[in-house]
């Protein structure tokens, strides 16, 4: 493979990053910056739209500097601009859209549109090299999706969420245990003090065939299993709070696992050469959700990957990568390149 130096941008949720990153033989991320939102958002309890596109919109430069000085690079060394189209916040992908478009005006260097989703899943190729096909499990506080990647722009979406993301599931349930947010976090730590037996939550849609899965249901299950607590005893204690984080994690685990064992199941079907599964998106940073999934794994004699965190969650690195993939099979955009809210894989 020819070297490809890319710049990314990626502002379609709460975190304003600017990356660059060398392909060649190996990939190699030069720099990658990500600033996070969390402090804008703390107030209101989840990320408000038009605060997120404002940050955006005054960072997103600064980031782009500083990921081009940390790589020592300069525009004339770079082979593309890659930029979040969608799906996300419009607001969000709109500034990002509209800055890649200046960029590569202003330099004659390609533009090269790239789904979010595609970013993630194209990961574990960035990290590891890893080839085609492997079976991906996309959890995160917005989605939460089985693909079989097939290639740069072939996935395979075999099951989801009908409801919930688990990510929206962790976040809702801190909230309705005074926990800190984000919520996985402060559960993940509660949980692992608590006991997983006093509250045994549902484990939803285990009993349906297939991949598909629903989490609103669980959430539901710790609000009354909380509220008969605090009917009995008006009010919760350390433990009760242990004890319902333990159960919810425990129930959530457990329903992943199952799920992943039947997209397995399908994926194996097709006798991949050399089967790989691979996990991304905030969620895949909880010990016992991985611990069960990798377990899952190395019983199925399955390579087991999982990016560093800081490639799992959001940023820019990813889709400067997804965009040289999708450059290298010919693909870029023009001028006309939009910003979408909903793009499914
Ligand atoms: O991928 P991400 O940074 O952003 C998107 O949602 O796109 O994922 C953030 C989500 C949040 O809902 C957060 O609560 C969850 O990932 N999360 C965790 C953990 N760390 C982050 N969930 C469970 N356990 C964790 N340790
Ligand atoms: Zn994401």
């Amino acid at each position: 493979h020819k070297s490809l130096t890319f710049l990314g941008i990626e502002s379609s949720c709460d975190d304003t990053a600017a990356a660059v990153v060398r392909s060649g033989t190996g990939a190699e991320i030069l720099s990658s910056v990500v600033e996070g939102q969390v402090n804008l958002h703390a107030a209101f309890g989840g990320v408000v739209p038009e605060i997120a596109a404002r940050a955006h919109v005054e960072r997103l430069d600064f980031c782009v500097e500083r990921a081009m000085a940390e790589a020592g690079v300069t525009f004339a060394d770079l082979d593309g601009i890659a930029v979040t189209a969608g799906p996300g916040l419009i607001g969000g992908v709109l500034s990002g859209v509209m800055l890649a478009k200046g960029l590569s005006a202003g330099t004659g260097l390609p533009l090269v549109g790239v789904n979010h989703l595609a970013g993630h899943a194209l990961t574990p190729r960035l990290t590891d090299g890893l080839g085609f096909p492997y079976l991906m499990l996309l959890v995160s506080g917005g989605h939460c999706q089985f693909l079989i990647v097939d290639g740069p722009e072939e996935f395979r979406r075999i099951g989801g969420t009908i409801d919930d993301a688990p990510g929206e599931a962790f976040d809702k349930i801190a909230k309705l245990l005074g926990l800190p947010q984000p919520g996985g976090p402060a559960v993940e730590a509660e949980a692992a003090r608590g006991n997983t037996a006093r509250f045994v939550m549902p484990r939803p849609l285990l009993d349906r065939p297939g991949c598909d899965m629903s989490f609103s249901g669980l959430k539901t299950a710790v609000l009354r299993a909380r509220d008969g607590v605090i009917a009995q005893r008006g009010g919760l204690t350390v433990a009760d709070r242990q004890d319902l984080c333990a159960g919810f994690q425990t129930a959530m685990a457990a329903v992943l696992q199952e799920k992943t064992r039947r997209a397995l199941d399908v994926y194996l079907e097709s006798d991949p050469p050399v089967p790989a599964f691979a996990i991304a998106g905030g969620v895949a940073a909880n010990q016992p959700i991985r611990a069960a999934l990798e377990t899952l794994c190395h019983a199925r004699a399955v390579r087991f990957l999982a990016p560093p965190l800081r490639l799992c969650t959001d940023n820019a690195a990813m889709i400067a990568f997804a965009g040289i993939e999708r450059f290298r099979l010919g693909h870029h955009d023009d001028f006309t390149l939009s910003a979408r809210p909903r793009w499914p894989l």
